[in-house]
């Protein structure tokens, strides 16, 4: 899990960026959800920080809502005291949810966090426990791609940081540690994604979004447990 101090700095990232954020979610990522989903659907949403996404979901009518995440700091920050939140390790989720519990969970940006490809396995494992045999699970996260290598090269980059470091010095420490994250996600725990996926035949692959051409959005279907 995440180090306090890189939790502090996000959270004070996430707060400038909070209606640039908002308005990609509201008009980019939801949409695609809702062709996929019904408002009543049960939705967990694992790894949701200050619960932008379950925000957003709430305003288009979605009542069945439920967060997880790690960081007190970031839950409290969820401006609906009444969407049921969990502070834990999401790896933990079987201890605090039933069997077949979800319609749909979403994983949004965060896979990249977890440490090991034991833990990879786990959450896969146990995220199927948690749905409904048919249920829907939306993984996004950033592409290794051009976009991802000239944001990155924006960041370090001693002239940006020289004439916009308003801009650029928050981004820095968290970049730094995301950076080292998002490698390990690209180069160790992205390739073996389809193979963890299909182990017992526990979910199925449905679609591959690219929204805005930055990010994968990832639609897997959760199988009966054979
Ligand atoms: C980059 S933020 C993404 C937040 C949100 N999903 C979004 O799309 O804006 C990653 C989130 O994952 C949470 N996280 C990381 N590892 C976790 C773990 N093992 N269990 C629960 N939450 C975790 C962090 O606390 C943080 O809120």
């Amino acid at each position: 899990m995440d180090s306090p101090e890189l939790t502090e700095r996000f959270v004070r990232l996430a707060s400038t960026d909070n209606l640039a954020i908002m308005a990609y979610y509201d008009k980019v990522i939801v949409p695609i959800l809702l062709k996929y989903l019904e408002p009543e659907s049960p939705l967990l949403d694992l790894g949701c920080g200050g619960g932008v996404l379950l925000t957003l979901l709430q305003r288009r009518g979605f009542k069945n809502l439920y967060g997880i995440d790690a960081a007190s700091i970031l839950l409290d920050r969820i401006p609906d005291k009444n969407i049921p939140v969990i502070c834990d390790n999401y790896l933990n989720v079987r201890s605090h949810f039933q069997q077949g519990q979800f319609q749909a969970a979403t994983v949004f940006n965060t896979l990249h966090h977890l440490e090991t490809l034991e833990e990879f396995e786990a959450f896969f494992y146990n995220l199927h426990y948690i749905m409904k045999p048919g249920g829907l699970v939306f993984i996004k996260e950033l592409r290794n791609g051009m976009f991802y290598r000239i944001y990155n090269g924006m960041i370090k980059s001693s002239v940006t940081q020289f004439l916009f470091p308003w801009f650029i010095g928050p981004r820095n420490f968290v970049q730094t540690h995301e950076e080292e994250m998002h490698s390990r996600f690209f180069d160790f725990f992205l390739p073996q994604l389809k193979k963890i996926l299909r182990t017992k035949d526990r979910f199925s692959f449905v679609k591959r979004h690219t929204p805005l051409s930055f990010e994968n959005l990832l639609v897997v279907r959760a199988n009966p447990t054979p």
